[in-house]
């Protein structure tokens, strides 16, 4: 559980993405695409839940990408190498359902970029003709560009402010792809706003979609019933019976309150333990 190399990926107004390679044999053996481990940095962090976005049986390292939102993920940004992780168990959920679908999409949306890597490398793999959409704020939030593009038939990037690529939303470059061809499969993850709406659109064209949810995560092992989503109808953990769900079953309304649901008591903390 020891850190073995950190950088910075990502650095501009006050907000940072961070990549660690942590020493986690046992994880590294087993893991697979879409899969997430939940760590505790410090005894003074809480317990979070972060994608696996590479791993190497070899040397038993795992590597995790992410935002500086609040408390716990700016405690695991302020460690350095050397630093050992407080916990860290994995990996937990459903690994991706791999197969040879034939033309997919995968659409990665800020830090959910990170997270859409190694399903394109094990979709890549299985044979699948990848087209890729990645959407940041700006140029200085488009992470793992260059090895998504190495893989990728097809490339787009956008931005909010137009500094790579195309200025505008991936939903849209979605719709427009949608519009002009035919794809078996298109995989989303990123901000929920965003997911809701690829959902919206590739439901118009009878596409098959699947997003990985970030609902909210306390014990990530099925006994809290903190993670719950309805999907289908039915209620569903994410921890266990995802992350990844259909996004036309899912129940966005319910997703988006309950995802909100202690922003208050996130911005009380932070502002307590002087964490902006
Ligand atoms: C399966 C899964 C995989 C994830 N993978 C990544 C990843 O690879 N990289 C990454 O940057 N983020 C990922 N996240 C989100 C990450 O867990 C949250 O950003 C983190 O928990 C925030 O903790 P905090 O204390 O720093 O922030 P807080 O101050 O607690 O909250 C900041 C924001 O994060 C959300 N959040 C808080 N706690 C959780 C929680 N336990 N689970 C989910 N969201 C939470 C809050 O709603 C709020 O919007 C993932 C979430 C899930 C469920
Ligand atoms: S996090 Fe507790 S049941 Fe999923």
């Amino acid at each position: 559980m020891k850190i073995l190399g950190k950088s910075i990926l990502a650095d501009a107004g006050g907000l940072r993405i961070i990549s660690l390679d942590i020493f986690a044999p046992e994880i590294a053996l087993k893991v697979k695409a879409g899969q997430f481990v939940v760590l505790i940095p410090t005894a003074k962090g809480e317990r979070i839940p972060l994608t696996v976005v590479n791993s190497d049986k070899q040397s038993g390292k795992i590597s995790l990408v992410f935002q500086e939102t609040g408390l716990t993920t700016r405690i695991l940004g302020a460690m350095e190498p050397g630093d050992v992780l407080y916990a860290l168990a994995g990996p937990l959920g459903q690994p991706t359902r791999i197969s040879n679908f034939g033309k997919v999409i995968l659409v990665g949306g800020g830090v959910g970029i990170a997270e859409i890597y190694p399903v394109a490398c094990a979709m890549r793999e299985a044979g699948n003709n990848l087209t890729v959409i990645l959407g940041a704020k700006n140029k200085n939030f488009l992470i793992l560009a260059s090895e998504i593009k190495a893989i990728a038939q097809d490339y787009y990037c956008l931005t909010d402010d137009g500094s790579s690529g195309e200025q505008g939303l991936t939903t849209d470059k979605l719709n427009a792809l949608l519009s002009k061809g035919k794809y078996d499969l298109v995989y989303a993850v990123g901000p929920i706003p965003m997911m809701r709406e690829a959902a919206r659109i590739t439901r118009d064209f009878s596409v098959n979609t699947v997003v990985s949810l970030n609902a909210l995560m306390v014990d990530a092992t099925g006994m809290c019933g903190c993670c719950r989503v309805t999907v289908a109808g039915g209620v569903k953990f994410s921890c266990i019976d995802g992350p990844e769900f259909p996004a036309n079953d899912i129940d966005w309304d319910e997703l988006e309150k309950r995802n909100s649901m202690y922003l208050d008591k996130e911005k009380h903390i932070c502002k307590l333990k002087n964490v902006s």
